[in-house]
């Protein structure tokens, strides 16, 4: 059996402005019904590959296909994809209907289609009854529906959103997380998503490419790019994480010892190492991974004795700074059952984690 055909797929998409190169040999498919997302800092190209995707840019070089027929050359409004601004741009002269009815009526759709399906994409989005409305009467959550409601009635294959939540308050966005995800599996359709919010991402994805300086440095689920992160890059901008730098004084298969500025030396379980004695290195440690007592657990790998910092009260998402013997902080999490509540600066306390659970990368050049 063949895979089916993906809805989008990108080969060696590249797009520069003079010598700069802000979408850098992209390569990547989207497979029908499933939610896609670009995360990656500001400015690391993910607005000019979704307007390539949309047709408002052409790729310097590179292919582009949509349902299997190449896009190059073919002008926006001719192309099955619609987008979502990132300030949802909604026309504010024209009532809900009107702005959800805007492109059937380019269209030239006659008009009692065009009543119908707006009638009906509004009743999907959970707004049966807002077509006679103006904008400036809807909540920030609501006017979110209305924008993807204007796109959906189009019936496009994929749907680009540019940061749609960035305008929201933390609450909201939290909230739309979970709505959008569901629009998305309602209406079946190809979403493309781009943010420099990794939660969002996180949340909602199928799968996730992670961004930077114009170039994918990785593409998995969720789970594979928090847990298993490709590069260095992946595992600091993915979730949070101790980073500190470290020097390979041993390797035995996929067994590392590393020295490290603290003093002990730290082992580390790389499942392709790819590393070498004498090698700088960084390591990636999650605060979730660090167990945390507060007596002593005798000799143990990568056990260390601390301080108390700081405590970060957070509800489930708490944390400690812990300060070891030399000057050294790590951030550990703490379990969400409210062990540990008493915990206060100057505490002595005990950390350890499995070699297992950090991450080892080459150190970057310079
Ligand atoms: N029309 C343009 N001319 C020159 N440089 C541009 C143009 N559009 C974007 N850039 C540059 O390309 C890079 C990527 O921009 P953009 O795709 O908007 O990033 P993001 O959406 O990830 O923040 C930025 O450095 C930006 O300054
Ligand atoms: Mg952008």
């Amino acid at each position: 059996m063949t895979a089916p055909q993906p809805d989008l797929v990108c080969r060696d998409l590249t797009k520069t402005y003079d010598a700069f190169r802000a979408v850098d040999h992209v390569s990547f498919d989207v497979p029908q019904g499933s939610f896609f997302s670009i995360l990656g800092p500001s400015g690391c190209g993910k607005t000019t590959l979704l307007r390539m995707i949309a047709g408002f840019q052409s790729p310097t070089s590179g292919d582009l296909l949509i349902k299997g027929k190449s896009m190059i050359g073919v002008p926006p409004n001719k192309r099955p994809v619609s987008m979502v601004f990132q300030h949802l741009a909604l026309f504010p002269t024209m009532n809900i209907g009107e702005n959800v009815g805007f492109g059937l009526r380019q269209r030239r759709v006659p008009k009692a289609e065009i009543t119908s399906r707006v009638g009906q994409v509004l009743d999907r989005v959970g707004l049966p009854d807002v077509s006679a409305r103006r904008v400036d009467q809807l909540s920030g959550g609501q006017k979110q529906r209305v924008a993807i409601a204007r796109c959906m009635v189009l019936e496009p294959d994929v749907l680009l959103l540019d940061e749609p939540l960035g305008a929201l308050d933390l609450k909201l966005r939290e909230h739309m997380k979970v709505e959008l995800k569901s629009l998305q599996a309602a209406f079946n359709t190809t979403f493309v998503y781009i943010t420099h919010d990794q939660s969002e991402a996180l949340v909602m994805s199928d799968n996730i490419a992670v961004m930077n300086n114009g170039r994918f440095e990785q593409i998995g689920t969720p789970h594979d790019v928090y847990h298993a992160p490709d590069t260095a890059f992946v595992a600091g901008f993915v979730g949070d994480a101790n980073k500190f730098h470290a020097k390979i004084s041993a390797v035995n298969g996929s067994q590392l010892t590393l020295e490290t500025p603290a003093g002990e030396p730290i082992k580390v379980e790389a499942p392709n190492p790819n590393l070498s004695v004498g090698q700088d290195a960084v390591v990636f440690l999650r605060p979730e991974a660090i167990a945390l007592a507060t007596s002593d657990i005798g000799d143990t790998v990568n056990g260390s004795r601390g301080e108390v910092e700081s405590v970060l009260f957070n509800g489930a998402n708490s944390t400690v700074t812990v300060r070891g013997g030399q000057g050294d902080i790590i951030k550990v999490a703490l379990p969400q059952t409210g062990d540990f509540g008493t915990l206060r600066k100057g505490d002595t306390v005990f950390t350890r984690w499995d070699p297992k659970k950090a991450r080892c990368y080459p150190a970057p050049k310079g």
